[in-house]
């Protein structure tokens, strides 16, 4: 075990081997991120944000081409980044929770307008 990835907003935190990816971390921590094409870096699917002062070995060229500059805000593909040593990965919310969520604090705030 040679590197450690703390995933936000739960703040778990996993050790694993070196060369790890992002997404077997996350799914050993037990914390979903949603994938089409089952870690094949087709689909997308598995953005996550990392933050900038995490340890990932080098982007290869298939994530280069996939993220097509996104790679410069920090956001990588968790089938495709490699542990280095520490990491830090904030995990977005899949879709549809952000969608209820959303609409969940709209309500909230209409009902606050009521009072
Ligand atoms: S799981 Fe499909 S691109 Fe990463």
């Amino acid at each position: 075990m040679d590197g450690e990835v703390t995933f936000w907003p739960s703040g778990k935190k996993i050790k694993v081997r070196h060369g790890t990816t992002l997404l077997d971390a996350a799914r050993r921590a037990n914390l979903p991120i949603v994938t089409r094409c089952g870690g094949k870096g087709a689909c997308f699917m598995c953005k996550v944000s990392v933050r900038p002062e995490s340890e990932l070995l080098p982007i290869g060229d298939n994530e280069r081409r996939k993220l097509s500059g996104l790679e410069g805000d920090h956001i990588r593909l968790g089938c495709q980044a490699k542990v280095a040593g520490r990491v830090i990965v904030d995990i977005p919310l899949d879709p549809l929770r952000a969608a209820v969520a959303r609409q969940l604090a709209r309500q909230a705030e209409e009902n606050d307008d009521l009072w």
